[in-house]
């Protein structure tokens, strides 16, 4: 496990962004994995930026998200099909066809799981991963207590995590109760994982993934100790329970 300590929510954007431009350009790194949620927002703006300062292309980038809310439309202002166009691929050339979100309004959920997965096996492999982790050690939506082996699944959200996203919708309530997530398996089958953590409300969870001397499904972020490739990337109030383990 590689990690980066970085001050503060700007440099993990910055050095996220600068890392994930440089791997894009390497051959035969075609395929993104893409995380959401309030973390990435500054490493996107800041790839945006990179992205045409260098005149990089992502025409032939392809991207897989890890989840998606179920019941809410490509179209929903809180949907993460539109966080992705509004962060990211309206300000790229990446064509619409080469990226890829789990439908939540699929009529058969078990159906649209299969299809996603089957989607991400076609692409080979996912190069690059960016996660980000819930304060409750969550990766992508796989709550604790989800299998390792999972797949792309349906799952219900964790009342801390609806609680955690509220501050994106109009109110609590208005946050859906499920979810489509790539499973555990299909995460840790990538073969590069990017990590990025920033706030006081991370600790706990990076203190486990880093320092858990248990890999459990309590706290799913600990498989990744078994990951050939993490590159953690998280600022100081992230990993201060990490640093003052590390110098008493
Ligand atoms: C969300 C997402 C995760 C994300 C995590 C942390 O609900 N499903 O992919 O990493 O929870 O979110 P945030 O970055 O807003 O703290």
């Amino acid at each position: 496990m590689n990690i980066i300590s970085v001050k503060n929510y700007q440099e993990m954007s910055k050095v996220a962004a600068e890392m994930l431009i440089e791997k894009l350009s390497a051959t035969g790194v075609n395929v993104m994995g893409l995380a959401t949620g309030g973390t990435p927002e500054g490493m996107y703006k800041q790839l945006v930026k990179l992205a045409s300062e260098r005149n990089f292309s992502f025409k032939d980038i392809h991207t897989v998200n890890l989840d998606e809310y179920v019941g809410l439309s490509d179209e929903h202002p809180n949907s993460y099909h539109t966080y992705m166009r509004n962060h990211l691929f309206d300000h790229i050339d990446i064509p619409d066809a080469n990226t890829h979100l789990p439908n939540g309004l699929a009529e058969n959920l078990d159906g649209e799981c299969e299809r996603y997965e089957k989607m991400i096996t076609d692409l080979e492999q996912v190069n690059i991963q960016l996660l980000g982790i819930g304060a409750n050690g969550h990766i992508g939506f796989n709550e604790p207590g989800t299998s390792f082996n999972s797949k792309t699944q349906v799952v219900q959200l964790a009342e801390s995590t609806r609680e955690a996203n509220a501050r994106f919708f109009e109110n609590e309530a208005e946050v859906p109760t499920h979810a489509i997530t790539m499973g555990i398996q299909t995460i840790m089958e990538s073969k590069e994982i990017v990590l990025l953590a920033s706030g006081s409300s991370k600790a706990e969870a990076l203190y486990e993934l880093i320092c858990g001397k248990q890999v459990t499904e309590k706290v799913p972020a600990t498989v990744l100790q078994r990951h050939p490739n993490l590159t953690v990337i998280a600022d100081e109030e992230a990993l201060h329970l990490v640093n003052s383990v590390q110098h008493s």
